[in-house]
Parts: structure tokens; sequence; C-alpha cells
């Protein structure tokens, strides 16, 4: 029996100031004896809760997770029989704001103050009957204030240890919503992973006292703390010191990330319940007595994905940074891939999640997170096919930017490529193939998309500091980025056999969106946009043939040496720039960009000791300055696609389109002629067992061994074309 869909969402009426947590409770008696009892909840907001003073599925944190909350809510489901004794089932959940009302949920929401609870206790009886109990106005339901004092994503939490739950009330119905949006859990469940220990506690110039943990993180301190009633312990957090060594907080904007915590007397172990904190340091503003370092440890928390990918080479810098896109991922894979963990965003922009999902998809296993997720932007899409550039959003509204709203077609084709999943084409047709109607109703011409305000080539390098779109015409991407989501939803129309008349008319439809592009967008010898985003985004989508193609490569190049032989590009022409070289007969230069080490390169922050991928290029520049406070995330993965190229390219990884989920191989890996680095590593763990390549440069030879996993195939193209089964392959070659 399952019977959530039965009980009424609870809440409590809210009073200014101290409606941060609220405990809801009822003690049931079933007056016969309990033979087996499941505890399913969920919560508008966060919840914690407890049967009988036991903790209920603790080692899960912020449940029941994000999700487009007008539209569904997910509920957890918990056997409890153990905890039970007796006829007594004592059920007390602790719920605050979290995502819901916090100040992470904006001012778009029609009940900005409410928090609420659905439950039930399904029981089967010794006597073979059965009964359920749920959540509702009546049967002595009471909600109580807490010791969560003051608790909000971004500005951290404030917990009285002094107080028991108080000021017993009984509840009310809330209506703001209908019960039957309580689903299951459709994502992964978000859990503790890494601890770190500091690694130094630094006295900076101002005199403050700051906790080093050594890596940029997403999670929580805990920490052991005696001190006499009423005595505090106050942590601040932030991600980097600034150049004198002071703890730097303005690049959090109004996030606070403050922790309180207020002592009852005695020892106690306490981390935030409802907040969680983008840091590696933590500055210890209050501490009864001096602090011990062994009192302190950094959890990295996030969603349970399971790693995958594993990459090495013979430059430790590479290394480094490759290590830093797993970090920015962790950082931001916390039940929906955020931009940034830290300042006062941390939501679901649709354009980052677009750029760094295939790096995503080969890092970790990432196929159920993404799954939910793209749920939730079908469901947050418009009428018109609309997608937000959030998601779950608080910014509903009709507008959309391209290269944001493609990711509702990018993403599900990238994880049904990795994954080999066709399901979640099935899941997301409709809403891949209403975001290019959407797409096609922008304007005049159903073939360009040449109307409205987008993102453009965000953060790019070739427009006067400060300014934050780059150089290159939105249009011309919008066009662009239009043409690949209808080439992808053809694709996907394709492999689902959708009849003959659907598949021509997306062909067709792309055919003419080309066409459209090369009138409009190629200029002699050059395209509208002389920028290297422009030339990379038409090259990758293969939008250029014959001549055009030559001259747009050309261009790149020479764009690329103008620039000093750096890159320029911003969100939307990094991830491919060197996909692009490597493809067009310009390794030797990807190379060159990819091993760079001066500013503006990838490696650049690994130099300046970035433990995760930085929102800009200068973050903190060569002379220790910061870029601008309003837009400094140090924990952004868009960058972090580079990865992408680290396992296609340089290792040469790669899965078939044709036959997807690396069901067969293509191993193609790009050698660094110039010597700047010999030797990689790399494996991706498919769901047939390890795909491995591995390749070294000795002498004026190189030597390659590539694992296939059990029943796969591959291509194996070095400078001849193997065609193989599962086993281990070496070769030798000339360099
Ligand atoms: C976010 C970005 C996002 C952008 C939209 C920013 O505030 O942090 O990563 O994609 O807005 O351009």
């Amino acid at each position: 029996m399952n019977t959530i869909n039965s009980a009424r969402w609870i809440t409590s009426v809210l009073e200014e100031g101290n409606d941060s947590c609220r405990m809801f409770t009822r003690t049931i008696k079933t007056g016969k004896e309990i033979q087996k009892a499941i505890f399913r909840v969920t919560a508008l907001g966060m919840y914690e809760a407890y049967i009988n003073g036991n903790r209920i599925g603790g080692e899960y944190k912020f449940m029941p997770g994000w999700t487009y909350y007008d539209r569904r809510v997910q509920y957890q489901s918990y056997d409890v029989t153990q905890y039970i004794k007796d006829d007594e089932i004592k059920v007390e959940v602790y719920v605050a704001k979290g995502w819901f009302s916090g100040r992470i949920a904006g001012n778009t929401l029609t009940d900005k103050t409410g928090f609420a609870l659905a439950c039930t206790v399904d029981v089967d009886f010794a006597d073979g009957t059965d009964d359920f109990y749920c959540s509702c106005q009546k049967d002595d339901w009471k909600a109580a204030k807490t010791a969560v004092v003051f608790s909000d994503i971004y500005d951290g939490e404030t917990y009285d240890e002094r107080i028991k739950p108080y000021d017993f009330k009984p509840v009310t119905v809330y209506t703001g919503f209908n019960a039957n949006n309580i689903i299951e859990q459709d994502g992964e469940y978000i859990t503790e992973h890494e601890h770190f220990k500091p690694v130094s506690l630094i006295i900076t110039p101002k005199g403050e006292r700051v906790l080093d943990f050594g890596q940029n993180m997403t999670g929580y301190v805990r920490f052991t703390v005696r001190a006499k009633a009423g005595q505090k312990a106050i942590l601040s957090h932030a991600e980097v010191l600034d150049n004198e060594g002071n703890f730097y907080t303005d690049n959090l904007r109004s996030a606070k990330q403050r922790v309180e915590f207020i002592s009852n007397g005695g020892t106690s172990v306490y981390a935030p319940h409802f907040s969680f904190q983008g840091f590696r340091y933590a500055r210890i503003d209050e501490w009864p007595g001096t602090p011990d370092l062994n009192a302190f440890e950094a959890i990295a928390v996030h969603s349970d994905i399971k790693r995958t990918g594993q990459f090495e080479s013979s430059d430790k810098m590479l290394d480094k940074l490759y290590q830093n896109t797993i970090w920015g991922q962790k950082s931001n894979f916390l039940d929906i891939p955020t931009d940034c963990p830290q300042r006062d965003e941390r939501l679901g922009w649709t354009g980052d999640a677009q750029v760094f999902c295939k790096a995503a998809s080969y890092n970790f296993n990432v196929y159920r997170f993404f799954r939910k997720w793209l749920h939730d932007v079908a469901l947050s899409q418009g009428m018109n096919g609309a997608v937000p550039e959030t998601v779950p959003s608080r910014f509903l509204y009709a507008h959309s930017s391209s290269a944001w709203g493609d990711a509702a077609v990018i993403c599900p084709y990238q994880i049904y490529v990795t994954y080999g999943d066709r399901k979640i084409l099935e899941d997301q047709y409709e809403s891949m193939s209403k975001w290019v109607d959407y797409v096609m109703n922008q304007g005049r011409n159903p073939y360009l998309w040449n109307t409205g305000s987008h993102y453009g080539d965000w953060l790019a390098l070739d427009v006067p500091f400060g300014t934050y779109k780059g150089k290159t015409d939105i249009y011309l991407i919008a066009t662009a980025y239009y043409a690949n989501s209808v080439d992808i939803v053809r694709k996907a129309s394709k492999i689902l056999k959708k009849n003959k008349k659907t598949i021509k008319y997306y062909d067709d439809l792309y055919e003419n969106i080309v066409r459209a592009f090369r009138k409009e967008y190629v200029k002699g010898d050059r395209l509208l946009s002389d920028t290297q985003t422009a030339y990379v985004i038409a090259l990758h989508f293969g939008l250029l043939e014959g001549k055009d193609k030559e001259n747009a490569i050309n261009q790149l190049v020479s764009k690329i040496h103008e620039f000093n032989d750096k890159i320029s590009t911003g969100f939307l022409g990094t991830p491919y720039i060197l996909h692009v070289l490597a493809e067009n007969g310009h390794s030797d230069l990807a190379y060159k960009l990819l091993l760079e080490r001066e500013y503006p390169s990838w490696i650049y922050p690994v130099t300046k000791g970035a433990t995760t991928i930085w929102e800009h290029w200068d973050g903190i520049r060569p002379d220790g300055t910061m870029w601008s406070k309003d837009m400094n995330s140090f924990n952004h993965y868009a960058y972090g696609s580079v990865a992408d190229f680290m396992y296609e390219k340089v290792a040469g990884i790669n899965p078939d389109e044709s036959d997807p989920g690396f069901r067969h191989i293509l191993f193609k890996p790009v050698i660094c002629k110039d010597g700047s680095l010999t030797y990689a590593r790399s494996s991706i763990d498919t769901k047939y067992g390890k795909a491995g390549s591995v390749w070294e440069i000795r002498g004026n030879k190189v030597y390659y061994t590539f694992t296939v996993p059990k029943k796969t195939t591959a291509s194996i193209r070095i400078s001849k074309t193997y065609e193989v089964n599962s086993g281990v392959y070496s070769y030798e070659e000339e360099l």
C-alpha cells in the first residue's frame, strides 16, 4: 500500500522573524501489534524526520530535493519497522524553507512565507490487517518552534541548542499545492562525501582566524565545541583570500554563508541542517576558548553520482586542471546542475548545464541525475515551448535565450550518446521538439533566430573590460544553435522511428536553416562576426563547407594568433575551440592553448592555486586583484567542459553516436607532436566495463594501449584503422 497521495499538506501559521523551521509531530497509538511500518515523507521546504526518536534517512541531505515544485515534489520512503516497539509511532519532522521559500525562491512564489509537510505511515499488523496514518489537520498533529531559529540556503543557519521544541500549535492545511504532485524519488540522493581536516589555521593581516581546508567545495563544516550554556561558535565561509591574504567575501554578493551555534553547555557536535556553503576557508568569528584544529572538519556534500572517468598525463598542471573539473562538478551537482554554490544564485542555469553536460557524463554516471532535471526542464516549458533560463525556475516568463534554452535538446541527446538508453529521448522528445517550434516562431523568418535578447558568448574576452556579453553577434549564435538543435531533433526522430513525414519535416527544416545561416552570416572569406567564437561555433555545428569552411578554419587560426596565441572565447566558444582545431589539422595549436600557463588559459587559474574551475578567465588577475565582485565565482563548472577534450581527443576515447553507450567505441587519440605532452592515460567506466586508452612518446616512437570492454567493439584510428572486439591492444608507431 502507498498512501502518500492521500496525505494533506500541513503547515502552521508563520510569524515574522521566527519562521525558519517548525517541528511537526503526532503520536499514533494503533492498539494492535505492528509487524511492518513504512514511512513516506516529503516537504515543501527541506525536512529532517524522526520516528520514535530515531533519525530516519539521515544519510540523505536536504530532502526532498529540488524539483519544479509547482508541478512535482519527490517523496522518500523508509522502512521504519525496526524503530517501532509495541503499538506506538511517534512522528517528528523538522521542516525549513530550503529551496521552496527561502531567499533562493525569489519573489515569484504565490505564497512566499510557507513551508509544509506531507507524510504517511503505512502499517501491517500482526493479525493480518493493515491501516495508514496521514498528515492531516486533525488527529492531534501539532507544530512547534525549534532550535533552528534562522535558516536560509544563502545565508546559513542559527541554531540555539538551548531550545527544545516549544509553543505547540494545531496545524492547518496548506492549500497552495495539490497532493497529486507528490512523486517517487526521481533523481539521485544528496549525500555526504569527502571529509577534510583543516590544513592550517591562518591569522590574516587583519587578524582574522581562518581555517583553510585546502579544497574549494560545497558542503558545511562540522565541529565539536565545548562551551558554557549561551556561549557561541560562529563561522563565516569564503572561497578565496584576497591579494593581502585577508578573508574575501565580496564575491558572495548578498549571501552571508554564516553559521551560528549557541551552546546548551557541555560538548556538542554540530553542522547546519538546512543550509550549505560554497567554501574553502572558514573564518572563526566567535569561539569559546582557543580553537583546536581537530575540532573542525569540512564535509563535501553532493548528489550521489558515481565516478566513471579518470585522466592523467605527463603534465601535472593539466592533471590538476582535470581534477578541478571534477571538483567543479561535485560542487555544482547538488540535486540539480547549478551555476555556482556560493553567491546569492546557486541556480539551475540551463546554458551552464548544456556546455558541461558531455564532460559531466564522462566524469561521473549522471544518467539519473540528468533524467530528473530534464523532466523538470520539460515541465517548466511554456505552452509555446519556451525554456526558462534556470530550472527549476524562479523566473518563469515567455522569453528564453539561445544556447541556454537549447539545453532542452542538447542534454538529452548527450545523455543518450553517453549511456545508450533511448528512454531519455522518448521522455524528452516532446520537450525537444517544442523548443525548436518555439525558436521557429520567434521572428518572421522561420529559418533564422534574429529576434530577442540573448546572453551570447557570455564572459568572452573580445569586448572591453567589464562587459559580460562577448562580441560575437547574438543572432549568428542563435541561428547556429537553432540549426544544431533541429539537427538533434531530426536524429532523435530517426532513432525513435517517427513517421516519414516528421523526419522529412526536420530534414527540410535543417537544410533551410543551414542555407539561411550561410546567406546571412558568411561575408566573403569571413563571418559577420570576425571572432574566435563565431568560427568555432559555425565549424563545430558543421554549418560550413568547401571554401567557406576552409576560410573559417584559417580565420580562426589567425584570430588566435592575433590574440597572442590565446583564447578569447566565452561560455559558448570555449567548449568547442580545441575540438575544432584538432579536427581541422591544428592539433599543435589546440595543445598550445590547452597547456598554456599564462592568462587567459585554462591552466592559468591552476598557477594561482585554484582547486575548482573559475567563472572568469581573470577571476584573480595576474597582479593579484579581483575581477568585479558582482560576478566572480571561483566554482563555476562551465569552462570545465575542457575535460571532454581530454577524454575524446587527448586520450581519444569516444562513444559512437550510431551505436551509443560505448557499445562501439571510437579510439582516436590526438598525439602532441611537439613533445610538450608525452604521456596520457584515461578511462571511462561504461556499462560494459572500462574503456581505456594510454599513449606514451619514447624517443621517436608512440606506444599505445587500448582496452575494449566485453561485449563491445571498437575502431582504433591511429595511422591505420583497426576494427577490433573486446580485449587489450597495443601498438607502436613512428612519431
Ligand atoms: C550565472 C551564469 C549564467 C548567467 C546567464 C549568471 O549569473 O552565474 O553562469 O549562465 O548568469 O548569463
